[in-house]
C-alpha cells in the first residue's frame, strides 16, 4: 500500500536532508575558542616522555611544552592548563615544589607566557597532589586525614607564586572547603586582582582519573573520597557552586564532562558567570582505546563528545584533544 495524502502530518526529516540543511539548522557550533588544552610538564627530562594511557598526550619538557602552546595558539586554542611535574625526590609532605618559585609548574607558566604572551590564556592547575609524596591534594593531620584548613594556607601560598609565574587563570582542584574565597584573598593581598579563578566547582570522585594519576606521576595509595564529590549526587553540586560563586569564583567548573553532563546543564541554568567542563584523562583514553581496536570512529566520537558537552551548556571546554580539533574546526 502507499502513504499518501497528507499523512504523516509533520515531517522533522525535511530539515536533514543534506549537509548544507543540517549545517543551517544546527542549535550547537564548535569553535577553537571554546576549547583549552591541559598540558604537562616534566621536570629534568630532555625530551617528552608519552603516556602510555593516553596515546598521543606526553610530559613536556619546558621546550616542547613553548611549541605545544604556540601550536595552540595558532589554531585558535584559547587556553592552556598546566600542570607540574616534579622529580621524585621534590615531593614532600607538604609540596614544598609547588610553592618554590623556580619549581617546575612556574617554570612552565613563565616558559609559556614568554612564548605567547596574551596570545594564549594561561591557567595553572592549583592543587598540591603533584607535588607531596602521599600524593594527597591537602597536607595530613596527625591522624593521616587531609587536613582542610592547613591545606589552604598552602594554597594561598601557591596562588601567589603562580601569579608571579605569570599565570592569567589559576585553577583550584583540590576541593577544600573555603579554597576560592583563600586563593581569592590571597591574590588580593598582593595585588592581583587582575587574576582569576576557574574554580573546580564540581569535582567528583571519579575512576576515570585514571590516566592522570600516570601522566603527573602521583603516589597517591587509597582514594579522594573524603574531599571529591560523591557520584550519587546531585544537590550537593549545586551546594558547592553556591559556594565558590559567594567566595568569588570568575569562572566554574564541572569535572569530568561526559559521565555528569545533567549537572553540567543544571549549572549552566543556574549561573551568570561562564562555565567550563573538563574532559578528563579516562574520557580520552575510552575514545583512544576503542578507536585503536577499530570499535568506533576516532573523529566523529571525538566530535561527538565535544557538541554535547556544548550541548549541555558548556562555554569552554578543556580537552586533550584542543589543538587538533580547532586545527580541523
Ligand atoms: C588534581 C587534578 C586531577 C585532574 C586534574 N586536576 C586529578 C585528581 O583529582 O585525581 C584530573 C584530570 C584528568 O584526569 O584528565 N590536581
Amino acid at each position: 500500500m502507499t502513504v499518501h495524502g497528507s499523512f504523516p502530518g509533520s515531517r522533522p526529516r525535511r530539515l536533514r536532508v543534506n549537509p548544507a540543511m543540517r549545517r543551517m539548522v544546527a542549535e550547537t557550533r564548535l569553535h577553537p575558542a571554546d576549547l583549552i588544552l591541559p598540558a604537562f610538564v616534566r621536570e629534568g627530562i630532555s625530551r617528552p616522555v608519552p603516556i602510555s594511557a593516553m596515546p598521543g598526550v606526553v610530559q613536556h619538557t619546558l621546550d616542547t611544552l613553548r611549541k605545544t602552546a604556540v601550536e595552540a595558539a595558532s589554531a585558535g586554542v584559547s587556553g592552556i592548563m598546566l600542570f607540574g611535574v616534579p622529580e621524585e625526590d621534590k615531593k614532600d609532605a607538604t609540596g614544598t615544589a609547588g610553592t618554590d618559585p623556580d619549581g617546575i609548574l612556574q617554570a612552565g607558566i613563565r616558559a609559556v607566557r614568554e612564548e605567547v604572551g596574551d596570545d594564549l590564556i594561561v591557567m595553572s592547575d592549583l592543587c598540591l597532589d603533584e607535588f607531596t609524596d602521599h600524593g594527597h591534594c591537602g597536607v595530613l593531620d596527625g591522624q593521616g586525614r587531609v587536613d582542610n584548613d592547613a591545606t589552604l594556607e598552602r594554597y594561598a601560598e601557591m596562588a601567589q607564586v603562580q601569579a608571579d609565574a605569570g599565570a592569567h587563570v589559576v585553577g583550584p582542584s583540590g576541593m577544600m572547603d573555603g579554597q576560592v574565597g583563600v586563593v581569592r584573598d590571597a591574590l588580593d593581598t598582593i595585588g592581583r586582582e587582575d587574576v582569576s579563578i576557574l574554580a573546580y566547582t564540581v569535582k567528583y570522585s571519579s575512576a576515570f582519573y585514571g590516566p592522570f594519576r600516570e601522566a603527573v606521576g602521583s603516589s597517591l595509595k587509597g582514594d579522594r573520597k573524603t574531599y571529591q564529590q560523591d557520584p550519587a549526587n546531585a544537590r550537593e553540586a549545586l551546594r558547592e557552586l553556591a559556594l565558590d560563586l559567594e567566595e568569588g569564583a570568575d569562572m566554574v567548573m564541572v569535572k569530568p564532562a561526559l559521565p555528569y553532563l545533567d549537572i553540567l546543564a543544571r549549572i549552566a541554568a543556574e549561573v551568570d558567570v561562564p562555565v567550563a567542563a573538563y574532559q578528563i584523562s579516562g574520557e580520552y583514553a575510552m575514545v583512544e582505546a576503542a578507536a585503536e581496536k577499530g570499535w568506533i570512529d576516532r573523529d566523529a566520537a571525538i566530535l561527538e563528545t565535544l557538541t554535547g558537552i556544548r550541548r549541555a551548556g558548556a562555554n569552554m571546554i578543556l580537552t586533550y584533544w584542543a589543538t587538533e580539533v580547532a586545527e580541523k574546526l
